[in-house]
This record gives structure tokens, sequence and C-alpha cells, in this order.
């Protein structure tokens, strides 16, 4: 497997695919809001597989000179709990180190917060409920 960044249209269309079914088609959202404005100015993590395949997406936007979020980590349900979500995330931290971003921050889904925490991130606060029911925290990492 590896981590490429997207830029054929089938590339493109794996991820925003992974993304709708896993962070958005379970609470009946429609299709395009997986998408986000701000895709156009973020750097864009997709893993696959030896045939091509995408297994997990993710995100990585700089908001400010010292600072980038971490958004839209998506694993394929029948690959999650295996350790590939660590991959996506030290592949994006290693981006924001290049960039030389001193805090990353992130919103986690609150069945995401171990795995945010078991990778360093630390609570800041409750943040907002989506969908009208997924609690999501501000986390937040110092990476240098
Ligand atoms: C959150 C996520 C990106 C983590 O990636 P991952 O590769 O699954 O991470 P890990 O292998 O460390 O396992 C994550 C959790 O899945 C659990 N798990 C174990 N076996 C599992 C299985 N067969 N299927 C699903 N989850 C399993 C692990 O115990 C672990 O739980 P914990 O974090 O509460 O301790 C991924 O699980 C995911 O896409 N979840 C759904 C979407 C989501 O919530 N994204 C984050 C938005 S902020």
């Amino acid at each position: 497997m590896k981590i490429i960044a997207p830029t054929q249209p089938d590339d493109w269309a794996q991820y925003y695919r992974l993304r709708y079914e896993v962070l958005r088609q379970p609470w009946q959202q429609p299709a395009g809001s997986e998408r986000s404005p701000d895709d156009a100015t973020a750097t864009h993590a997709l893993l696959v597989d030896e045939s091509g395949k995408a297994l997990g997406v993710g995100r990585l936007h700089q908001h400010a000179p010292e600072e980038a979020q971490i958004r839209f980590m998506a694993i394929r349900p029948d690959q999650q709990g295996k350790g590939l979500g660590n991959l996506i995330l030290k592949h994006l931290e290693d981006i924001a180190r290049q960039w030389q971003v001193k805090q990353l921050t992130l919103q986690a889904r609150e069945n995401a917060l171990n795995f945010y925490r078991r990778n360093g991130y630390k609570e800041i606060e409750k943040s907002h409920v989506l969908f009208g029911e997924i609690q999501h925290y501000k986390m937040a990492k110092d990476i240098i």
C-alpha cells in the first residue's frame, strides 16, 4: 500500500467516494455534502492498496502561519482498527512539519477521540454537535 496525493480524475472520485461513504452517508447526508470549498487550498492524502483501490483518506489545511488543521480522516469500514489511520495522520503531520507549522488542530468525533489521543493529541474543549448527534471535541498537538 502507499499514500498518494490525488491528481487524476479517478483518484479524486475514489477520494470523495470514501469520504462520503464513511463521513456522510451513514447520516443520510446528500451527495456532494462531503465536499468543502476550502478543499481547493488543502493538501490531500489517499491511501491505496496494491491494485490502487482506496483504503483511507485525510486532509491537511493551513489556517495560520503556525497552525494547520487535520480534517476528513476516514478509513474504509472493513479496514478500520488495523492502524491504517496512523499512516495517514503521520503523513499529514510530516507535511505540516515541512511547512514549519507549530501546532496541529482538529475537531474529533467522539468515536475517534482515543485514536487521536494515542497519536498525541490533547482535548482542548467540547465543541459542536454534527447532524444533531455527533459530539465533537477540539484537539491540538504541538509538532515542534
Ligand atoms: C477514526 C479512524 C480514522 C481511525 O483509523 P483506524 O485505522 O481505524 O485507527 P485504529 O486502527 O487505531 O483503530 C481505531 C479504533 O477502531 C477499533 N477497532 C478495532 N477493530 C475494529 C474493527 N474491526 N472495525 C472497526 N474498528 C475497530 C480500535 O479498537 C480503535 O478503537 P479506539 O480508538 O477507541 O481505541 C477510523 O476508524 C475511521 O475512519 N472511523 C470512522 C470515521 C471517523 O470517525 N473519522 C474521524 C473523524 S474526526
